[in-house]
């Protein structure tokens, strides 16, 4: 009796940490599934499920923060950004399997455009879930000295009796890592000797469970260390956590990419490399361009001020002036008087309503969003709301966020050998 109920305990804590088998496909060449954490797929969706309102007004929290930490980072400032009330969570939205190691364990690692860094919790780790990589049973796996050339990549390093260990904050959380060195096996791609932080000891709530891939493009990132095999371009598709089929892809490398696409310049800002940074120039809402102050769009590389593409925010952020007007003209065009508020949502309605398009004019790239990118709906049809909202006043926010929503089922690739962004409409599914 004690060995069976024993084994139901691990059977379910194992299904709790792996995709849901129904999900469990074989992923081809260089293109990995993506799935939305709160996906039927996921084992990281909340165990109560939300009702619609929490999950958005919860997203649109925990998007808070990400934007004051991403504005943290362009300003330099060395303030973390400490959510008031309740702990926000602010891990990216999007989750990837990787399998690392020889025998390969699988991560269900969270995708983030806009970070370097790559770490995996590891065993022995002091704050993280109970789903780490266990770097004994991996006959690949080593730490890195202190005299290894990657540590010198690394910011801050110190060295932990001849190993390479770190320190960083990452959203609210602070991590704390050795260096390390692995297999890794991405779809059906090896990379054999990925280097990565193997998680020692977390605080606070943002650090993704199973962790973190960042796409971002500085020296220690997956790009970087792959350029060889993916050249330093990659493109994901990202579904809607409602779509019936709940996975889009994440392509790594040349091979595959859309041909037909329109591009836009990517653009550096030395402060903080690893963002990708366009220009955007102006917003159409329907036919009309709206009235912006120049400067609320303007790249600027010393403020750090201009607009980035990114993954692991969910609901796109500009600063005031350009938001309110964009939601001004949104307003005049919806011509419905009755206008309501849902917590950081100021442009919300309780009758059905025929919304115009908003076009997102970038240098050489107009990118057109249709209703189901721009508009969120509750589950009963009551309420309809705009999903974007102006960024966090308490920060000199300077920085416009293209998210993820307004992403969703489109083609979104970083070229960066050629320092362009592709958009393409596609169902992600
Ligand atoms: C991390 O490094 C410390 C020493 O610097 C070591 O004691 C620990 O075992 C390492 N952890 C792993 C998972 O290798
Ligand atoms: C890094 O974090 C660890 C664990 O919290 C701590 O013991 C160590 O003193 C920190 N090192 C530095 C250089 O801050
Ligand atoms: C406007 O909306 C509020 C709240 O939903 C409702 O109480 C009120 O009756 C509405 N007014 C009109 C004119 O529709
Ligand atoms: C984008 O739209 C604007 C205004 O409608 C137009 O003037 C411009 O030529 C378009 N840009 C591209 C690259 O199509």
């Amino acid at each position: 009796m004690k060995t069976l109920v024993l084994c139901l305990v691990i059977l379910s804590i194992s299904q709790a940490q792996g995709l849901n088998p129904k999900c469990e496909t074989q992923e081809h060449a260089s293109t990995l599934k993506v799935f939305h954490i709160y996906s039927p797929c996921s084992p990281l969706k909340p165990s109560k499920p939300l009702s619609w309102e929490e999950d958005v007004l919860s997203m649109l929290a925990k998007d808070q923060s990400r934007v004051q930490y991403l504005s943290s980072l362009v300003a330099k400032k060395s303030m973390v950004p400490v959510a008031s009330g309740r702990q926000i969570v602010q891990s990216p939205t999007y989750i990837v399997r990787a399998r690392i190691g020889t025998p390969p364990q699988t991560m269900l690692m969270a995708m983030d455009t806009s970070n370097d860094a790559a770490w995996i919790p590891c065993n022995g780790c002091l704050g993280c879930s109970s789903k780490v990589f266990n770097t004994a049973k991996s006959t690949t796996f080593n730490n890195l000295g202190c005299h290894a050339p990657q540590c010198k990549q690394v910011r801050n390093p110190t060295c932990g009796g001849g190993a390479c260990v770190f320190n960083m904050t990452y959203g609210s959380s602070s991590i704390a890592a050795n260096l390390s060195q692995d297999a890794i096996t991405l779809a059906a791609d090896p990379i054999p000797s990925y280097v990565f932080g193997c998680l020692q000891k977390t605080a606070g709530s943002s650090v993704p469970q199973q962790g973190l891939m960042g796409l971002g493009r500085g020296p220690l990132s997956l790009l970087s260390q792959t350029k060889n095999l993916y050249k330093s371009t990659f493109s994901y598709c990202l579904p809607s956590f409602r779509s019936p089929k709940f996975s889009g892809s994440l392509r790594l490398g040349p091979t595959g990419q859309p041909l037909r696409i329109k591009y836009t310049q990517l653009l550096k800002n030395p402060r903080r490399p690893s963002l990708y940074f366009v220009n955007l120039i102006g917003i159409r809402v329907g036919r009309r361009i709206v009235d912006i102050p120049p400067n609320a769009l303007a790249f600027n590389p010393s403020t750090g001020a201009g607009t980035i593409f990114d993954s692991g925010t969910v609901f796109t952020r500009l600063v005031e002036p350009a938001y309110v007007a964009v939601r001004n003209e949104f307003r005049r065009r919806v011509k419905v008087a009755n206008v309501t508020s849902l917590g950081g949502f100021d442009t919300c309605y309780t009758v059905p309503i025929v919304a115009p398009t908003i076009t997102f004019m970038f240098t050489g790239m107009n990118v057109t969003l249709p209703q189901e990118n721009l508009l969120i709906h509750s589950t009963a049809g009551s309420i309809t709301c705009l999903a974007m909202a102006s960024a966090p006043d308490n920060v000199n926010s300077v920085l416009n966020v293209i998210a993820n929503m307004q992403q969703q089922n489109h083609r979104v690739l970083f070229d960066v050998p050629n320092s362009r962004l592709g958009v393409a409409r596609e169902r992600c599914t």
